[in-house]
């Protein structure tokens, strides 16, 4: 609960009630001056770590020029570039721009696209997906009812497919399953002719980090082309280097033709963008789209320094290598307790499922509170930790890590 007297709304749900007053790479540090080791990197955010110097450097010499240029009135000279260098770094099919500020926008942005180029109403998206928590967001979002509760009616014209139970024991039977109910939807509650677009998270995020087969991503493809239906990535969490690759969707045969990216685009500063083919864009009637803030200089700033720290050689390797040592480590820590269920993951996007919620919880808060180590929960049933530390987190810092989760698995046995 807010304290007495506070002025500041009670919805933050809280991870930890820390106070901080600085960050630097995987650290925060609190208003006492006490250093956590922060492998949330603010909800898989501050890509770069926090507070790096290149973006840092970028997003004050940007303010000293223009804190707000808008992009109706003028035009100013980091969009460009910066779309110039996202086509370089996302998949083929996408090169194209159009800049706002948060997530959610950029997947209602998505949709919003998707319909006028297609002149359809429909949209799919999956069962325990997640894509924000404006109105239309929350309605193609179901990792969890909690979120929804007392919110609804939702806006109409959105249809939630079945997505394969990752701990089905028969792995290609389960995506057949999934698959045969995304056709039964098309025959019983949506014609595909009125479909614009499917929704698809290469990770599902929220639900608990579960990596979308391969074979499932295929065979969405090719009812997408079969139908001509866009194929939404929603690389929100997955996007910029998070799982190892620039983008999750690169793992697969498949080229989107739409791309929403945030939070690791610009290390966390709130700035989002929606990538697209050429083509969707010379559809998109002028002046239908705009924002006050979409566009901004110091979030362009912040995106172009990022994506020049992701670049340099060697940074995806080391996310892929990380990755490796953080799973491996967990992988050993399995066999100290039966109640690890599950460990999986794409680079630095982890997940370690417990048998219990109460379980995942109390670990949790044994390592904030014994190793100033911050992690955090998710899934439907609150029961899988997350692993998103910074992508510049060292060996060291997977150790240390590994080393608190240690501990905490056997002071919680
Ligand atoms: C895949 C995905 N899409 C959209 C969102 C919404 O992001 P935000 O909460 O920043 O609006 C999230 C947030 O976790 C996400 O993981």
């Amino acid at each position: 609960m807010t304290s007495a007297g506070s002025h500041l709304s009670n919805v933050w749900a809280k991870t930890t009630d820390l106070q901080v007053a600085s960050g630097h790479g995987c650290y925060v540090v609190d208003i006492n001056g006490n250093e956590y080791l922060d492998f949330t990197a603010g909800i898989a955010a501050a890509s770069t770590g926090h507070s790096h110097p290149k973006v840092v450097k970028a997003i004050a010499e940007q303010a000293e020029r223009f804190v707000h240029a808008q992009a109706n009135v003028y035009t100013h000279d980091l969009l460009e570039p910066l779309a110039g260098r996202l086509a370089d770094i996302t998949p083929d099919s996408i090169d194209t721009f159009f800049f706002t500020t948060s997530s959610d926008v950029a997947l209602e942005t998505a949709v919003k696209i998707s319909k006028h180029a297609t002149r359809r109403h429909n949209v799919i998206v999956f069962d325990g997906a997640f894509h924000g928590r404006t109105h239309l967001t929350m309605a193609m979002s179901s990792s969890r009812s909690i979120d929804r509760k007392g919110y609804g009616p939702f806006p109409p014209g959105i249809f939630v497919a079945p997505f394969p139970d990752p701990h089905a024991s028969d792995q290609e039977a389960e995506i057949s399953r999934a698959l045969r109910g995304l056709d039964r939807l098309f025959m019983t509650q949506t014609d595909p002719d009125e479909v614009a677009a499917i929704v698809l998270e290469p990770v599902i995020s929220e639900r608990g980090y579960i990596p979308t087969p391969a074979a499932f991503i295929a065979g969405i493809a090719a009812r997408c082309q079969e139908y001509g239906i866009l194929f939404v990535a929603d690389e929100v969490q997955s996007g910029f280097g998070r799982t190892g690759k620039m983008f999750a969707i690169e793992s697969h045969d498949v080229e989107p033709d739409i791309l929403c990216m945030a939070k690791g685009i610009a290390s966390g500063f709130p700035f989002a963008a929606i990538g697209m083919r050429r083509s969707i864009d010379d559809q998109w009637r002028k002046g239908s789209q705009g924002g006050s803030s979409n566009g901004n200089p110091i979030g362009c700033a912040a995106a172009l320094a990022t994506i020049e720290v992701l670049t340099e050689p060697g940074f995806l390797d080391n996310v892929h290598s990380r990755g490796t040592q953080l799973i491996d480590g967990l992988r050993d820590l399995q066999q100290l307790d039966d109640g690890l269920r599950h460990v999986r993951g794409r680079g630095l996007m982890v997940a370690t499922e417990f048998d219990t919620s109460e379980r995942a919880v109390s670990i949790v808060e044994h390592c904030l509170k014994e190793n100033q180590l911050i992690l955090m929960t998710a899934g439907t049933r609150n029961r899988t930790i997350r692993w998103m530390p910074p992508l510049v987190v060292t060996t060291d810092e997977i150790r240390d890590a590994l080393s608190a989760f240690a501990a905490a698995i056997r002071a919680t046995s």
